[in-house]
C-alpha cells in the first residue's frame, strides 16, 4: 500500500543522549502528522532509541545489515540481531555504503531477502551518479538496480519494502533533483516494478537534499510518496517541519 513516509537517515552522526534527547523533542511535534515518521540510527543508538520512541508514533530504523544468518563475519549485525530488538525498518544499499563498502546489487538483492525473511522491512535505495544522468542512462541504471534488488522477491512482499530513488549528485550537496525530474525517475521506477509484479502499489521516496523549504512541493508529485532526509533530519526543528508535511 502507498503511505506517505518521511525517514530520517542520520548516517554516521548521534551519540545515544543526543538520539534520546532529540527522540524526545521530536515526539510532542509530530504526534498528529498522518505520515510514518522513521529515524534510522547508527548502531549504537538503536536499542536506546527504540526504549524512547515508545509510545509515540515515531518508528525506527537501522542503515544496514549482513545478509548471512549468522557467522564468522567480524563486525557485522544480522537481520535477526535488528529483529530481536524490535528494529522495523533497514536501509539497503544507500549510494555511500555502494560507493564506499563494495556493497553491490547482488549483496542489496541478499540483504533484501534475509531483511524480509526476519521481518524487517528494507528501504532500498536505487540512484544514479551525475556522470550517468548526464550520459542519458539514468533510466537504465535505476531500472537495472530496481530489477536486481529486488529479484526474487513475491508481490506480496513489496508491501513490506519501500524504495528511495536517490540521485547520488543531489546527496548533500543541496542540489535536489527538479520535483519534476523526481517524479519523472520515480515514475519510471514504479512502471519498472509493475512489468515485474503486475502491481504498482509501493511507497517510493525522494532522498538527496530535501530540506522544510523543498519537501512540500516535491512530496506534492503524483509518483513521489515523501523522503529520505540526511542531513534535515539532524535538526528537531527542520525534520519536524517535512515530518509535518502533507
Ligand atoms: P541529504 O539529505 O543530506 O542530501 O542526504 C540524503 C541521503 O543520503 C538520505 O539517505
Amino acid at each position: 500500500m502507498r503511505k506517505r513516509v518521511i525517514a530520517g537517515n542520520w548516517k554516521m552522526n548521534m551519540l545515544p543522549n543526543e538520539a534520546i534527547d532529540f527522540i524526545n523533542n521530536l515526539a510532542p511535534l509530530v504526534k498528529d502528522t498522518k505520515n510514518e515518521v522513521i529515524l534510522c540510527v547508527p548502531y549504537t543508538d538503536l536499542f536506546y532509541s527504540l526504549l524512547t520512541v515508545q509510545e509515540t508514533n515515531i518508528h525506527i530504523g537501522a542503515q544496514n545489515m549482513h545478509w548471512e544468518e549468522k557467522g564468522a563475519y567480524t563486525g557485522e549485525v544480522s537481520a535477526e540481531m535488528l529483529k530481536s530488538i524490535n528494529v522495523e525498518y533497514v536501509i539497503i544499499g544507500h549510494s555511500e555504503r555502494r560507493q564506499y563498502f563494495n556493497e553491490t546489487d547482488e549483496t542489496v538483492n541478499l540483504k533484501v531477502k534475509s531483511a524480509l525473511k526476519h521481518g524487517l522491512k528494507p528501504i532500498v535505495c536505487v540512484g544514479e551518479t551525475l556522470k550517468q544522468r548526464e550520459e542519458g542512462k539514468t533510466s537504465e541504471v535505476i531500472t537495472s538496480q530496481i530489477n536486481k534488488a529486488l529479484s526474487g522477491l513475491e508481490k506480496e512482499d513489496l508491501q513490506n519494502v519501500i524504495v528511495a530513488y536517490e540521485p547520488i549528485w543531489a546527496i548533500g550537496t543541496g542540489k535536489t533533483a527538479s520535483s519534476e525530474d523526481a517524479n519523472e525517475s520515480i515514475k519510471e521506477i514504479r512502471k519498472e516494478i509493475e512489468n515485474k509484479f503486475d502491481t504498482n502499489d509501493i511507497t517510493i521516496l525522494y532522498g538527496g537534499s530535501v530540506n522544510e523549504k523543498n519537501a512540500k512541493e516535491l512530496f506534492s508529485m503524483s509518483d513521489i510518496d515523501g523522503g529520505l532526509v540526511g542531513g534535515a533530519s539532524l535538526k528537531v526543528d527542520i525534520f519536524s517541519q517535512i515530518a509535518n508535511c502533507n
